[in-house]
């Protein structure tokens, strides 16, 4: 699948003023011009319990979904997380808005550590952090207007708007492209791409400053995924918007990536700026991934290397020791069956965790 070049990082300028949306307190800033830090997470994990028995139920196994990601992002980032089916990529993204509690590691947001914070005391940060998801179908609820789905943050935090939350709806309508006429009718009525404009403008009522967009455009035919990641792009910039972006593919998070991580059976394995994972790849399970991406220029798309993964994803019920990769790298030797390779920093920003990293160009 590619992404058209539309879909390129742009700052573009919008001339429509920012939806009047509910009032916020200004985002922390740092004196002096320092690296603004919005997320810290170190050491994450997510073990779901897998039990057997009927009147006493008892814990048998784990299924390591997320299994020691740390990594932070400074404010107004966009970090693409990437990686095969069941990886732990919404998972992840679940764990940092909080959806789920974390079995061990820390999540720290705007210097607040929330990696057990309770319900009630959640309850502001729930506004800071917003979740878009891939489905627009089934996360829009069909017996609701459009009125009253993107106005429900609005009335589960109780919150009242100086227009009034009819007309903060509608601004919400016209900054992701909508018409405030739609306020008055139902999800049925909208194509898939117009009902992932209103998960958006659902997800930016409450201004936040983080949103992970799980899969956002995965259910959406290619010409509307340009459309839907412009706009992602467009009130990221007016906003001041960090993002986590969640995709299968890497043609998907190329344009709109600052960063990108890698993921493989809950582990990070590559995590790099996008020109590097891009032009300088390392690890063989991203080399795959690359070579998966179709190239625009058809005399290098016959020409150029394909590798292709055989096998299924282990089960992260009893994923493979040491090297979660090594049994389907077709670089895996001895050691890679019994030394877990370190994630290290092998160039300024770029992190790999393997025991033979090599540098291959395959886009
Ligand atoms: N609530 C749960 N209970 C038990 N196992 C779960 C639960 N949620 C996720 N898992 C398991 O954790 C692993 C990671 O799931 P996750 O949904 O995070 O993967 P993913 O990378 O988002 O996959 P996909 O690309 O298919 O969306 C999978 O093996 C999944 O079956
Ligand atoms: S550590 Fe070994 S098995 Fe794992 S990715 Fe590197 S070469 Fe392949
Ligand atoms: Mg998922």
């Amino acid at each position: 699948m590619t992404t058209p070049d539309a879909t390129k990082k742009t700052t573009r300028a919008r001339t429509k003023p920012p939806a009047a949306t509910a009032e916020r307190e200004e985002a922390p800033s740092k004196p002096g011009g320092a690296k603004d830090v919005i997320l810290e997470v170190d050491g994450l994990e997510k073990y779901f319990p897998v039990t057997q028995g009927i009147l006493f139920r008892k814990k048998v196994a784990d299924v390591k979904a997320v299994d020691g990601l740390s990594f932070s992002m400074t404010r107004g980032e966009t970090l693409g997380v990437v990686g095969e089916s069941g990886c732990g990529k919404s998972t992840t993204g679940r764990l940092i808005t909080r959806l789920l509690e974390p079995t061990a590691g820390k999540v720290v947001f705007e210097g607040r550590d929330i990696t057990h914070t309770s319900q009630a005391q959640l309850r502001p940060t729930r506004r800071d952090i917003q979740m878009i998801f891939q489905d627009p179908y089934s996360s829009l609820n069909p017996r609701q207007t459009i009125g009253a789905i993107v106005g429900a943050p609005f009335q589960i935090q109780g919150i009242q708007t100086e227009k009034g939350i009819k007309r903060s709806v509608q601004e919400l309508l016209e900054l992701v492209g909508l018409s405030p006429e739609h306020y008055n009718r139902y999800p049925h009525e909208f194509s898939g791409g117009q009902r992932q404009r209103i998960g958006i403008a659902r997800a930016l009522a409450l201004r936040p400053r983080m949103i992970v967009c799980d899969e956002p455009v995965s259910a959406l035919d290619v010409s509307i995924q340009a459309q839907v990641i412009n706009l992602l792009q467009d009130v990221q910039t007016e906003l001041d918007l960090t993002y986590i972006f969640i995709a299968h593919d890497l043609s998907v998070v190329r344009h709109i990536s600052d960063r990108v991580a890698v993921m493989y059976l809950g582990k990070i394995v590559e995590f790099a700026d996008n020109t590097s994972l891009y032009e300088r790849p390392l690890h063989p399970y991203t080399h795959a991934l690359l070579s998966a991406v179709p190239v625009p220029d058809p005399e290098r798309e016959k020409t150029r290397e394909r590798i292709l993964l055989t096998g299924d994803v282990p089960s992260p019920l009893n994923p493979p020791p040491a090297c979660r990769f090594h049994t389907r790298c077709w670089k895996a030797q001895e050691i890679c069956k019994t030394v877990e390779p370190p994630l290290l920093e092998l160039a300024p920003g770029h992190q790999v965790a393997c025991h033979f990293p090599e540098e291959r160009v395959l886009v």
